[in-house]
C-alpha cells in the first residue's frame, strides 16, 4: 500500500460529501441559499452519533449532569438580559466598489469581490467603509401582529435557556455545585461570511453544558474542563498532531467571558476553534436575576446564599463533524488502484459493517447474507449490498468509512464462516457466522486510535 501524499482541501471533503450523501447544498434546485446545508442520509447516521457520544460522556455517565431541552424562541427579554441585543455582534464593512460584506476583523481571511487572489482593501480601487456593529441575532415574530411586540429571536446559543430554567433543575435535580446543565438543538446566528463548507454556517446544533460552580473553584473547574474536552476529541480518534489549546486575548473574549480558552483543530484552513471552554463567572444569573427578579443563586444547607460561577463547555456538531471527516480522509494505492478511504472511530462511522454475499445470483449465500443482515440490523445501522463487483462494493463502503465487511461466499456454505475484512488494515479473517454478532458488538466497545497516528 502507497500513500498518496497531496495536502487536503476542504473541496476534497465537500465533494466526498456530496458524491456518497452526506451533505448536500441546501435548496440547491432553487439555486442554492449560500451556506446552509441538508443532511443526507449518512450525515445524518454521523451527526446522530457525534450528539449520543457528546451526551454519553456528559451526561450518561456522569453524576454532575442532567439535561434539558429548552425552546428556540424564549422571550426576547432573555436576549436583553443576556447582553445579546446589545453586543451579540461583529464589526462589519461594506466595499462600495464591489458591494461585498466582510467582517472588518477577519479582513486577513476574506477574499476581495473584484480580485480573488487579493484582501478587501489590498487594491486601489477598494473602496471600505468604517465598519460599523452588525447584530448577529435573526429577528422573528412571534403571533399575528407584526408590531414592536411581536419581535422575537431565534436563539444564537442554548446557553441561556439553561440559565432561566436554573431555578427549575437546581430545585428537583437534587444536586448541588458543582453540577451541570447540558442541553443540545439548534441555534442560529446571522453570520456576516459563512463559509468553509459546514465550518462557518447560519444554522448549527450547538452541544453546551453551563457547569455551576462555588465562585473559588471556577478557575480549578475552567482548567478541569478544558483537559476533558481535549480527551474527549482525542477519544474520537482525531490525531493528536490536529489538536491543541489555545487561551484568549482579552480582546477577543466574548462580553459575558472572564477567561476563555479553545480546543482548536488544524482544518485545512489553518488552525481554527473547535471547542470554546469559558469561564462566564457569575455574569449570566445576575443579569437573570436583575432583570426578571427571580433570584438565581444557590442556598446551602446552612443557609448560606451564592450566585454560582459557570464554566461552559460549548461545541457545534458542525465543527466537529468537518474535523473528523477531515482527519479520517485518505488515499491511498491499493495494487495498482487508488482507494479513498475514511478511516473513521468506528463508533462514529454512520455504517458499522457491510453484509456481501459474494456471488448474489447464489442462493445459498444470498439468504446467509440476508439472515445475517436482518440479525445485526436489530442492534446496529449495518448495510447489505448486493450490486456490483465486490472489489467495488468494498470501495464503497471505504469511502463512506465503515470498519468492517462481512462477505459470504462458497467456504461459507460448507463451513458456516464468513471472512470479515477490516477498513484500515485491509486483513481477513474467518469467523463461525453465529459468532458475527458478539464479535461485532465487542469490536465497537475497543478503543481506537488512527492508524495514521504514528
Ligand atoms: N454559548 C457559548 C457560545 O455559543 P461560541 O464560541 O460563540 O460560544 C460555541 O460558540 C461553539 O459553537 C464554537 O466553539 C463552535 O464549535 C460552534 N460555532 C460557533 N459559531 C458557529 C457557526 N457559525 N457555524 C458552526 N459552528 C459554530
Amino acid at each position: 500500500m502507497a500513500e498518496t501524499a497531496k495536502p487536503l482541501t476542504m473541496e476534497t471533503i465537500v465533494s466526498l460529501c456530496r458524491r456518497r450523501g452526506f451533505v448536500f447544498p441546501s435548496s440547491e434546485i432553487y439555486g442554492g441559499l449560500g451556506s446552509t446545508y441538508d443532511y443526507g442520509h449518512y450525515g445524518v447516521l454521523t451527526k446522530n452519533n457525534i450528539r449520543s457520544l457528546w451526551f454519553r460522556a456528559m451526561v450518561q455517565e456522569r453524576d454532575d449532569i442532567v439535561a434539558l431541552d429548552s425552546a428556540i424562541i424564549l422571550s426576547p427579554r432573555v436576549w436583553e438580559a443576556s447582553g445579546h441585543v446589545a453586543g451579540f455582534t461583529d464589526p462589519l464593512v461594506d466595499c462600495r466598489t464591489c458591494k461585498l460584506r466582510f467582517r472588518a476583523d477577519q479582513l486577513e481571511f476574506e477574499k476581495c469581490g473584484r480580485k480573488p487572489s487579493k484582501r478587501p482593501g489590498e487594491t486601489p480601487d477598494c473602496d471600505l467603509t468604517e465598519a460599523r456593529q452588525f447584530n448577529l441575532m435573526f429577528e422573528t415574530r412571534v403571533g399575528a401582529l407584526q408590531d414592536e411586540s411581536s419581535a422575537a429571536y431565534l436563539r444564537p446559543e442554548t446557553a441561556q435557556g439553561i440559565f432561566i430554567n436554573f431555578k427549575n433543575v437546581a430545585q428537583l435535580a437534587r444536586r448541588k455545585p458543582p453540577f451541570g446543565i447540558a442541553q443540545f438543538g439548534k441555534a442560529f446566528r446571522n453570520e456576516i461570511t459563512p463559509g468553509n463548507f459546514l465550518f462557518r454556517v447560519r444554522e448549527f446544533e450547538l452541544m453546551e453544558v453551563e457547569y455551576f460552580v462555588p465562585p473559588a473553584e471556577a478557575p480549578k473547574w475552567h482548567e478541569y474542563w478544558l483537559e476533558q474536552r481535549l480527551a474527549w476529541h482525542r477519544g474520537l480518534g482525531l490525531r493528536d498532531s490536529n489538536l491543541r489549546l489555545r487561551e484568549h486575548s482579552a480582546e477577543e473574549r466574548s462580553h459575558y467571558s472572564s477567561a476563555t480558552s479553545d480546543v482548536e483543530y488544524l482544518y485545512p484552513i489553518g488552525w481554527q476553534e473547535l471547542e470554546g471552554v469559558a469561564n462566564r463567572g457569575e455574569f449570566d444569573l445576575t443579569q437573570h436575576t436583575q432583570h426578571s427578579g427571580t433570584k438565581l443563586e444557590w442556598i446551602d444547607p446552612d443557609g448560606n446564599r451564592y450566585t454560582p460561577h459557570v464554566i461552559e463547555p460549548a461545541v457545534s456538531i458542525e465543527r466537529i463533524f468537518v474535523a473528523l471527516l477531515c482527519d479520517a480522509y485518505d488515499e491511498e494505492i491499493v495494487g495498482d488502484r487508488e482507494r479513498v478511504v475514511l478511516r473513521l472511530h468506528p463508533q462514529v462511522a454512520p455504517v458499522k459493517a457491510a453484509i456481501l454475499p459474494l456471488i448474489p445470483r447464489d442462493e445459498g449465500m444470498a439468504t446467509r447474507a440476508r439472515t445475517l443482515y436482518e440479525e445485526l440490523r436489530r442492534h446496529h445501522i449495518v448495510e447489505h449490498d448486493d450490486s456490483g463487483q465486490i472489489g467495488r462494493r468494498y470501495r464503497r463502503q471505504d469511502e463512506i468509512g465503515t470498519p468492517w465487511a462481512f462477505t459470504v461466499d462458497e467456504q461459507t456454505l460448507e463451513d458456516e464462516t464468513v471472512t470479515v475484512r477490516d477498513r484500515d488494515s485491509l486483513a481477513q479473517e474467518r469467523l463461525p457466522i453465529g459468532g458475527v454478532r458478539a464479535w461485532l458488538d465487542d469490536a465497537l466497545e475497543q478503543d481506537w486510535s488512527s492508524p495514521r497516528s504514528g
